[in-house]
């Protein structure tokens, strides 16, 4: 039989895009770095995630030297947290789950992206070498708000790093004689001893404190000005640690109305 050489050629080609096509779907399923979302991932309950230990209050922790795990919530048009702040040369481990709808999650420029299903938690493992922002957006289109839908990576120095939290107690009115008292409760989220200063300021007046807080520990720091320096009337407070800043206001004197007129002080 006698096989024209176009019709061979035609066959060889045939042939060769049907390897062609078997051989991306085997790496699409099996490649390297290339993972699947299955049903052996853990469940949650779309509509309790409020109440979960770890979605509640979505966020950063670190879990040993350089291992860190973020989970995050996509929601309808937005994820929480946003932006998303990790250190160089970590090992971050995304937990991510949906809301409502069936969104994405997907690092623009790497190959991180997976498809985040209500009741379900997707899962990868993101080496961070060198600092820099990633931006992170939805792929699945999930309504009117979808183009919008995206976040921030943010990876900065490792010494630049932290996980401190700060929730100050103070009274809201205090003598003219008495003292005012700042309690400033400062969380370590870190694995390691983390060294660090928090400062306030109570009316004019400015304190300065050199913190020293254990690995996921916290340290109570009371910091007391005398009521008679600051003078009858409100004073603004503010704590701050981090980054993070704690603000309130502190009336001095048995009369709270104190409304002096014409003081441009
Ligand atoms: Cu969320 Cu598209």
């Amino acid at each position: 039989m006698n096989v024209h050489s176009y019709e061979k050629l035609w066959l060889v080609a045939a042939m060769l895009l049907i390897v062609g096509f078997i051989a991306t779907i085997t790496y699409g399923s099996v490649g390297i770095g290339i993972a699947m979302i299955d049903d052996s991932q853990e469940t949650i309950d779309p509509n309790e995630i409020s109440d979960h230990e770890d979605f509640g209050d979505p966020g950063v922790e670190q879990v040993a030297e350089n291992e860190y795990e973020a989970h995050v919530v996509a929601r309808s048009f937005a994820f929480r947290p946003d932006p998303i702040e990790v250190p160089a040369n970590s090992d971050v481990t995304f937990y991510v789950t949906s809301g409502d709808v069936i969104h994405s999650f997907s690092v623009v420029g790497t190959n991180v992206n997976t498809m985040v299903i209500p009741g379900e938690i997707s899962s990868m493992t993101v080496e961070f070498d060198d600092p820099g922002e990633y931006g992170v957006i939805c792929n699945e289109y999930c309504g009117s708000g979808h183009h919008g839908m995206e976040s921030q990576i943010q990876v900065v120095p490792e010494n630049e790093f932290d996980l401190t939290e700060l929730a100050v107690e103070a009274d809201e009115s205090v003598a003219a004689d008495g003292e005012v008292t700042l309690t400033a409760t400062v969380t370590n989220g870190l694995v390691e001893t983390h060294e660090t200063t928090l400062e306030a300021e109570i009316g004019d007046e400015t304190l300065e404190e050199e913190v020293t807080i254990d690995g996921s520990d916290s340290e109570a720091v009371t910091l007391t000005v005398d009521a008679a320096t600051l003078g009858e009337g409100e004073h603004d407070w503010s704590v701050a640690v981090d980054g993070e800043t704690e603000r309130g206001d502190v009336t001095v004197g048995s009369d709270a109305d104190t409304d002096t007129e014409g003081n441009d002080d």
